[in-house]
């Protein structure tokens, strides 16, 4: 597995294919912190009108931490696991408080933040503070057990934790936003869970997974 070749191929393939999400018209942390936590539960079609209604509603940290919880909830409605609503308002108190209005671009004061797991974490360090950390949910892990051929449970929190050391050694240290947003759109658009589409693939070349034609059977997840 060539790493430099990997990212130039990816980052490559990025650059002329990225999907134009409104999320990435800027590179405020708390709009990136929004989108993310949007979607995690959410598809990215269903996110986008609620995520311009939202910013709209609340374009700042002070604009969210000042409102009353109802009218939150209210923006909320229809995207569900309201917890992340309540979590994120809760926290963006926490950021006017305790940071004087700046979302922290450290990992321990992110992770101290309420609703802030690694994910969301290395999102926000990657995406809008351009730093090389890992930003791993299920579709990243996908395409990292097919690419390297693993066979690790996906389920187990300990193989979140491989591909996180994973990429802390492939991500980009040039373009660590991008890095991370082109395997979310790979895993979104080709690397996709059944019928992946091999032959777009920007990055076939260096896949385990398709050299021994077994895509279609990773990544492996125990429980139902
Ligand atoms: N899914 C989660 N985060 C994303 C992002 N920043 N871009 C596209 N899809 C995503």
């Amino acid at each position: 597995f060539n790493i430099l070749h990997f990212q130039t191929d990816l980052l490559t393939w990025y650059s002329h294919n990225k999907r134009d999400l409104p999320w990435r018209s800027n590179q405020d942390p708390y709009t990136v912190w929004v989108s993310e936590i949007m979607l995690q539960q959410t598809k990215v079609d269903t996110v986008i009108p609620f995520y311009y209604r939202f910013l709209e509603k609340f374009p700042t940290v002070y604009a969210l931490a000042s409102a009353e919880e109802q009218e939150v909830l209210k923006a909320w409605e229809g995207l569900g696991y309201y917890s992340r609503a309540r979590n994120l308002q809760h926290a963006v108190r926490e950021v006017v408080e305790q940071y004087d209005g700046k979302v922290p671009d450290d990992p321990k004061e992110l992770e101290g933040l309420k609703g802030i797991g690694s994910y969301t974490k290395g999102a926000i360090l990657s995406i809008a503070y351009n730093k090389p950390e890992p930003a791993v949910d299920g579709n990243v892990m996908r395409v990292f057990s097919r690419l390297l051929n693993l066979e690790d449970d996906i389920a187990q929190p300990k193989t979140k934790k491989l591909f996180e050391s994973i990429i802390r050694e492939v991500i980009s240290h040039e373009d660590p936003s991008s890095f991370n947003q082109a395997i979310m759109d790979l895993g979104a658009t080709i690397c996709t869970p059944k019928s992946p589409a091999c032959m777009l693939c920007p990055v076939q070349e260096h896949c385990a997974a398709f050299e021994l034609g077994v895509q279609e059977h990773l990544p492996i997840k125990s429980k139902a």
